[in-house]
């Protein structure tokens, strides 16, 4: 199996996105148009969650070989109140633990008709890999691929900046803690960096950086209040110790002494400014509880953008396969 983040294989012929890959080779005007498209979808808690049949006859797979709250519970939500039928598994309770590959799961799945597969996995390229092998009225939707990319992630964020902040061009954003593992740090850093956004940090110690060359554009700092001084977003990452061959010599407690968001560091931000966390959390880690819960925080904000960002992604997604079957079948007819 090949590394390959898909940006070009996630369009049909026409140019229209079929799968989500990677948010890689998106226009501005793609991502506005799934941003304008989520925000129809945003309810506020004690809203009657919002319903349409967009999905209405499709069936949505859920495979989620590594854990998620989050993302997975978003998704369900997301193409149930779109209309699909929805089907859930993860690595302990699938055929994946005996040995079977994920091509033979996919196609295992696909005799049952399914019509999208949400994938999250810890393996780099296994939904550009799957994409490759299903039909074209089959789509792939990456709900986070190892340390590479977790593209509804990226939109739920912006989304969720353009809400709190409005436009893009006048905002400094501070992406702070381990970028180097961090999917979400690329896809996020990746829509803001397309839609425009006046200044990316990108705060981490030396040997928690992104390695050169990735996301260009974005300002490094190596130390804390350098990095935030003046933001208008905070977003602070949890240690991906999963990723990291020796994550017992991350001391959580030196590591908040140093690149804590605290109250105290976030003191140096702007005033007004937004902190995220795109979640789970490490509190007293990453970040300190009075922060996550203080006035500043749009981290539950984000967990409610995501199930609207996951719909309009998926409405999206299976509106372009329809129309791909239309003309499919104009032309065969
Ligand atoms: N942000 C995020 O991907 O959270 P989960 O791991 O809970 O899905």
């Amino acid at each position: 199996m090949t590394t390959d983040t898909g940006s070009e294989l996630q369009r049909d012929h026409q140019g229209r996105l079929r799968h989500l890959l990677t948010l890689e080779g998106l226009s501005r005007d793609e991502l506005e148009q799934l941003l304008d498209l989520a925000q129809f979808y945003v309810r506020t808690p004690g809203d009657m969650p919002p319903r349409d049949q967009s999905l209405a006859g499709r069936t949505v797979a859920n495979l989620f070989f590594e854990p998620s709250t989050r993302t997975r519970v978003s998704f369900e939500l997301a193409a149930t109140r779109l209309g699909a039928d929805v089907v859930n598994l993860d690595l302990q309770s699938s055929s994946r633990v005996k040995g079977e590959t994920v091509l033979d799961t996919i196609y295992t799945l696909q005799s049952m008709l399914v019509d999208v597969f949400v994938m999250r996995d810890a393996e780099p390229g296994l939904p550009a890999y799957v994409a490759r092998h299903v039909p074209p009225h089959v789509s792939v939707l990456n709900a986070g691929e190892a340390h590479v990319s977790h593209p509804t992630q990226g939109l739920l964020d912006a989304l969720t900046i353009r809400q709190r902040k409005g436009d893009f061009g006048s905002l400094c954003v501070a992406i702070v803690g381990d970028i180097r593992h961090s999917r979400v740090a690329r896809s996020s850093g990746r829509a803001l960096l397309t839609l425009g956004v006046g200044e990316l940090r990108l705060v981490s110690p030396e040997s928690l950086a992104a390695d050169p060359g990735e996301l260009e554009g974005a300002k490094r700092f190596t130390s804390l209040p350098e990095g935030i001084r003046g933001a208008d977003v905070v977003m602070a990452l949890r240690i991906q110790r999963e990723r990291m061959p020796n994550a017992d010599s991350i001391d959580g407690d030196a590591f908040n002494r140093e690149w804590g968001i605290t109250s105290e560091n976030l003191g140096r931000a702007k005033p007004g400014a937004i902190v995220l966390h795109p979640g789970p959390m490490n509190r007293g880690v990453e970040i300190t509880s009075d922060v996550a819960d203080g006035p500043q925080s749009a981290i539950r904000l984000q967990v409610q953008n995501g199930v609207a960002v996951r719909m309009a992604v998926l409405a999206t997604i299976v509106r372009n396969v329809q129309a791909r079957n239309v003309e499919a079948g104009r032309r065969a007819g």
